[in-house]
């Protein structure tokens, strides 16, 4: 008979080694790594402190109660460590254990560590590479993942939460990452669906295969699920640990700062000759982005989907920022359905954790049609606003062009309690554009072009709003950094509230 303490060891290495060698070799025969290899690499070096792994699955049907048919941990590693020494929760799900299927057991032990992480404060991330429900535990297992979405609903702006799918996830298990803050995905190796290509051709007859069912591509590009993809497993888990360094550990936490090497007021003089002369020239919104920001480090959020308008995080100062900004080289910067909804998701992350908000402004308005009209871009472009609106971060706007029309009010602006509202001198901000307002207005009348040139000379600058102080100050390009930076150190204090209300009633 074995000793307590060799049975303890025993079960140890078992959990070790999940559902054995052949399974982990047939893992990494697909290109990916194992569950606890993953962890590894995600986390700081001996920083993982694990739970529960003696917990076994309890099904008895099915043959399951044979001892060959038990994975001391499950299918499952989950506990908490470090990412550049700062603390985070995490699970992940181990393929080589019954197709990383998702037990009674299995969402307990990630109910446990999503627990854990609201008590102290902390962020959560989850490894997706799951078959799904544990075919064998019928009902145990949908109960384990409505346990699941409860958490992720109740951590939903206490405690970031980012799901990376490194493998399958279908069915009910694609609702857990959706509930989380940021969704990122593996390309070739992971793919989200309800349900699978042989479902999908029995109801709607369509011919599909996985990856354009599900796959990274799909997802980034065509239906805004997934926010970022990456080449394979490590790259993936190294970027992670990246942009977990932007993220504030809850909603208690103000946003990181880090040490800067990048002038606080350095100059950028290219940007006093970016914006084109000609109102009707594009030019890169992400060209400002890059040289205003520290280190030209911007990690970019769904960078393609909804290019029209840009999203994502930098640092100013050493201090996180969110950065929005419309982009004039994709559809001239219009916001439509897809980029209000991309724009007003990022907007509400950062208010709700203390991130501020930078603005960059070149917009002629909302896109015209109607598949935008019977698309509900009203309700849709709604949600943008909205969320400018009641978010109390500091919030600094930069209209680098146009600013025209419903659009303006949109993005940051002074009326919604925009902090510090800036122009640069090619700003213009008008009801619209000269032609199409002097079409109106002098609809049937000669004298067009001249109407044209007062128009122009009346609107088509910054005045207009400065003289009425819906801009602050017009500022010189060059100078825009260093007036930002210093701007946040004196927001940094800025305290704001809305009124008491059970919860809002954002536009869906
Ligand atoms: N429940 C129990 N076991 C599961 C499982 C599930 N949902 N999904 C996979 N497994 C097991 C398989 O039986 C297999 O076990 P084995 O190693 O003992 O042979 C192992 O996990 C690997 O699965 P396999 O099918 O060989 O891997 P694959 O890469 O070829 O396919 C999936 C992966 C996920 C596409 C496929 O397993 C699948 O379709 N699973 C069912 C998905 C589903 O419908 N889930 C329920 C709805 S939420």
């Amino acid at each position: 008979r074995l000793s307590v303490q060799e049975r303890i060891e025993r079960k140890r290495q078992a959990a070790l080694v999940g559902g054995g060698q052949k399974r982990i070799d047939a893992q990494h025969g697909r290109g990916k790594l194992t569950a606890r290899e993953r962890v590894a690499l995600l986390l700081d070096p001996d920083s993982f402190v694990e739970y529960d792994a003696f917990v076994e699955h309890r099904c008895s049907d099915f043959g399951m109660e044979a001892d060959h048919n038990k994975f001391p941990g499950d299918s499952v590693v989950t506990g908490q460590g470090r990412i550049n020494g700062r603390l985070v929760y995490v699970f992940s799900q181990d393929f080589t254990v019954f197709g990383g299927s998702l037990s009674g057991a299995h969402a307990q032990k990630i109910c446990k560590i999503m627990d854990q992480a609201m008590l102290v404060g902390a962020p959560v991330i989850g490894l997706n590479d799951s078959g799904g429900a544990r075919i064998q535990e019928g009902v145990e297992s949908l109960a384990g993942y409505a346990d699941i979405f409860l958490r992720n609903v109740m951590a939903s702006g206490v405690v970031p939460q980012i799901s990376l799918i490194m493998g399958p996830c279908a069915g009910g298990a694609v609702y857990s990452p959706a509930l989380t803050d940021f969704t990122f995905m593996v390309k070739d190796t992971s793919y989200l669906f309800i349900t699978g290509p042989d479902v999908v051709k029995s109801v709607t007859n369509e011919d599909v295969t996985q990856e354009e069912l599900g796959g990274a591509k799909t997802h980034t590009a065509v239906s805004g699920v997934a926010h970022k993809a990456f080449e394979n497993d490590i790259d993936a888990l190294l970027n992670l640990r990246e942009f977990f360094n932007f993220l504030p550990l809850s909603n208690k936490d103000p946003s990181p700062v880090t040490e800067c090497h990048d002038p606080s007021d350095r100059l950028v003089p290219g940007l006093d000759t970016l914006v084109p002369l000609e109102s009707t020239k594009a030019y890169d919104m992400l060209d400002v982005i890059h040289s205003i920001v520290d280190e030209r480090d911007f990690f970019e959020i769904m960078p393609n989907y909804a290019k029209n308008i840009v999203v994502g995080f930098a640092r100013m100062n050493g201090r996180t920022v969110g950065i929005v900004g419309n982009q004039p080289k994709v559809a001239s910067g219009c916001l439509d359905i897809n980029s209000s909804v991309k724009g007003a998701r990022f907007v509400r992350f950062c208010d709700a954790f203390n991130v501020p908000i930078i603005t960059f402004v070149d917009v002629p308005g909302f896109l015209p049609g109607t598949a935008q009209e019977y698309g509900g871009i009203i309700r849709h472009g709604a949600k943008l606003l909205y969320a400018f609106a009641e978010a109390t971060v500091p919030k600094i706007t930069i209209i680098t062009r146009k600013a025209y029309g419903g659009a303006y009010d949109v993005m940051s602006s002074k009326h919604l309690r925009g902090d510090v509202n800036y122009a640069w001198p090619s700003a213009e901000v008008a009801v619209m554009g000269a032609k199409g307002a002097v079409q109106i207005i002098f609809r049937g009348k000669n004298n067009q072009a001249d109407a044209e040139a007062e128009y122009v000379e009346k609107f088509a600058n910054p005045f207009p709003a400065a003289v009425r102080g819906f801009v602050d100050d017009i500022v010189v390009p060059s100078t825009t950094r260093r007036r930002i930076c210093r701007d946040l150190e004196v927001l940094a204090t800025k305290k704001q509230t809305n009124p008491w209300k059970k919860h809002a009633n954002v536009p869906l």
